[in-house]
């Protein structure tokens, strides 16, 4: 096992199965045009192996399927088969919901029971605004039908100051309603935002402003969380959960055990580093010959991480998916 000088090691792998997506979210991307798959992408066959190496290699115990969106790629279907017969603890997934629809039964066949759902607003015109691609209605019959099947739901939604930040509340009794934990996700600096200080200001909504406005309407306490989890959460007693994911005033980095293996074959330790150590060659070899280099660039992947909880606001993140 692989543990830093801080205690932290690899526990949960975040393996995006393709930079494409059917949205262009206004956070994400700058222009309005939505990514596309890299021409070098892993295949379905390689992410698995990634997958297997990096449960013995690691001891990685969970994994996280993102993107890009994850339900666009063809790759889904041979992915989840396969890698839900390694053994491992929890496998979910994050996704923008505009498929869940048609992608569910596959989701429930493969023993899938977790869902993280990019939801930034219930309002249909906002929504177009936000997300510049889809439509809300098919996203909240996704949401319905899931629920249906008994899925335990988080839902991510990022306010945004002047776009979206009047639905905090709507947003909240909607998912406290049908039991869905609703994750407020401060805007972060990734991307075109890491580049245009002025666009991430005007439209950063934090924590201390959302909590404000949520206690307005209701009492709630500090509960639970997993050490490593990314979300402060809180308990409206009686009515449920939600939390926030205060990337910006609250860094949790000094319990940080994800890994990131974006579609390409590259090993991230930590979102904010620039870092990457390539894999995708490793992929296609036996485990004897893989395991060993795999270690390798392992430990300097856990070194990676931050030595200390960052300053909020100086830290660059990148987008390397999900
Ligand atoms: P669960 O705890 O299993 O629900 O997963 P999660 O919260 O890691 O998953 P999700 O994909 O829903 O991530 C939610 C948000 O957390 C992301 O959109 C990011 O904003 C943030 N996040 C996830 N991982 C990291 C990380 O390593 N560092 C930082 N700063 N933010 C992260
Ligand atoms: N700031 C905050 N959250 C972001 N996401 C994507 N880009 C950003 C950003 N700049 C979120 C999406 C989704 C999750 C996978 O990443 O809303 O919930």
């Amino acid at each position: 096992m692989i543990v830093d000088r801080q205690g932290r090691r690899f526990r949960n792998l975040r393996i995006s199965l393709t930079a494409a997506c059917n949205y262009a979210c206004t956070y994400c991307v700058p222009d309005g045009k939505r990514l596309v798959a890299a021409q070098d992408e892993l295949s379905a066959e390689a992410m698995v192996r990634g997958v297997a190496y990096l449960i013995e290699a690691a001891g990685i115990e969970r994994l996280r399927i993102t993107g890009g969106e994850p339900l666009v790629s063809p790759k889904l279907d041979l992915f989840l088969r396969e890698v839900s017969q390694l053994g491992l603890s929890d496998i979910s997934l994050t996704s923008n919901g505009q498929l869940l629809s048609r992608k569910l039964p596959l989701l429930l066949e493969s023993g899938m029971r977790r869902l993280n759902i990019s939801l930034d607003t219930l309002d249909p015109d906002a929504f177009k605004r936000i997300a510049r691609g889809g439509d809300l209605a098919s996203v909240l019959q996704g949401l319905e039908e899931a629920r249906a099947a008994g899925m335990q739901i988080k839902i991510n939604m990022v306010p945004l100051r002047g776009q979206n930040h009047e639905q905090v509340l709507p947003m909240l009794d909607y998912c406290l309603e049908r039991g869905f934990e609703l994750r407020f996700i401060e805007l972060m600096r990734m991307g075109h935002l890491a580049r245009d200080g002025n666009a991430f200001l005007q439209q950063f909504y934090g924590m201390d402003e959302l909590l404000l406005r949520i206690g307005e309407q209701h009492e709630f306490v500090q509960a639970d969380a997993p050490l490593d989890a990314t979300a402060l959460r809180y308990q409206i007693p009686g009515q449920g959960y939600f939390g926030v994911i205060a990337n910006e005033s609250v860094p949790f980095c000094r319990t940080c055990s994800r890994l990131r293996l974006s579609s390409t074959g590259w090993l991230h330790g930590c979102l904010s580093s620039s870092n990457r150590h390539y894999v995708g060659d490793l992929l296609d070899k036996p485990r004897h010959q893989a395991l060993p280099a795999l270690q390798r660039l392992l430990v300097r992947a856990l070194g990676d991480k931050q030595d200390i909880a960052f300053a909020g606001g100086v830290t660059v993140m990148k987008i390397i998916g999900g």
